[in-house]
Parts: structure tokens; C-alpha cells; sequence
């Protein structure tokens, strides 16, 4: 089997749902990379961004990505900007399956619209800033082991196509 499983992908994706039932199924471990900035700075992200800035967030996300992926048998899933510094992707390609969650803007705005913890997405116009970050990103989601699209799929079905993966790659 895989050391790890990390889930990368833009926000609102589903890579917290699909990475829970992925573990549960896998008695693998799930952590989440944004769970354990918190915990580690005793703040929120959105009090991270604010207080401390993006670039100094981005310091402190690569420090715990070095952390977790010391260990195995997790699933891990990454914040949506983790793969814009080119050593976090090199970390991830060395320490497991990477798998790249999408979806089409108007999904994404749709699942996130009503949320707050994202400082990226509070703007006056959050579907405006999807595109341009998708659009941005795209060249590095693409470096993934398995890209799925999850607009209109279920979180099991997301597992599914996982699992069938990573069987066919192991055998
Ligand atoms: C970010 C995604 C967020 C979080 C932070 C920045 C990004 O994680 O790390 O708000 O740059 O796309 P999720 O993808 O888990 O929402």
C-alpha cells in the first residue's frame, strides 16, 4: 500500500469529506493540514492571514507539511494553496499517492458561499477570485497521480474511484 494518501485541490473541493471516509475505509489516519496550523499557532486561520499575513502563513503551512508527511498510513488533506511552493509538491510526490480533488467554479462557489473561514474568498465578488486562483493554479493541481473532477459525483463515489486506483497501482 501507499506510505500516505494527500489530497490536494482548491477549496470547497471536498477534500475533507472524501479524505474521513477514504481513512475510515483504509484504517488509514486523516489529518488536515489547516487542523494543525490552528493548533499549532493557537489561531485560526482566517486571525493567521490577518495578523500575520499569506507569506508567513505559507511559512508555517510548509513547516507542518514537512512535519506530517515524516509519518504513514494517513490521509492527508492539504490546504488548496499548499501546492503553489514547489517544495511541498516535491515533499508530497516523495512521501505518497497524490491525488488532485476539482471542480468547476460555480461548484466551488456554490459549496463556499456561505462560509467564512476563508480569508481568500472574502471579497465582493468570491466567484470573480475563484477563477483567478484556479486559472493560476492550475499548472501545479495538475501534477497530481489522479486528477478527479467531484461536480456532481458523491463523496462515495469519489472514495470508489480512489480505492479502485490505488488497487490497480498496487497490483
Ligand atoms: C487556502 C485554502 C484553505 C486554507 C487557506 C488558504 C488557499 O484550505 O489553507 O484559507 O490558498 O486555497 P482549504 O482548501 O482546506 O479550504
Amino acid at each position: 500500500m501507499f506510505k500516505n494518501i494527500i489530497l490536494t485541490g482548491f477549496m470547497g473541493v471536498g477534500k475533507t469529506s472524501v479524505g474521513t471516509k477514504l481513512a475510515q475505509d483504509l484504517g488509514y489516519t486523516f489529518v488536515d493540514t489547516d487542523t494543525l496550523i490552528e493548533a499549532d499557532q493557537k489561531m485560526t486561520i482566517t486571525d493567521i492571514f490577518a495578523k500575520l499575513g499569506e507569506p508567513r502563513f505559507r511559512d508555517i503551512e510548509s513547516t507542518v507539511i514537512g512535519k506530517i508527511l515524516q509519518g504513514e498510513r494517513q490521509i492527508i488533506s492539504t490546504g488548496g494553496g499548499a501546492v503553489i511552493r514547489d517544495a511541498n509538491r516535491d515533499a508530497f510526490r516523495k512521501a505518497g499517492f497524490v491525488v488532485c480533488l476539482s471542480a468547476r467554479a460555480e461548484v466551488i462557489f456554490e459549496r463556499v458561499k456561505q462560509e467564512t473561514h476563508r480569508p481568500l474568498l472574502q471579497t465582493p465578488d468570491p466567484l470573480a477570485k475563484i477563477n483567478e486562483l484556479l486559472e493560476n493554479r492550475a499548472r501545479f493541481y495538475s501534477q497530481a497521480d489522479l486528477s478527479i473532477d467531484t461536480s456532481g459525483k458523491t463523496v462515495d463515489e469519489v472514495v470508489h474511484i480512489i480505492k479502485e486506483r490505488i488497487r490497480h497501482a498496487y497490483c
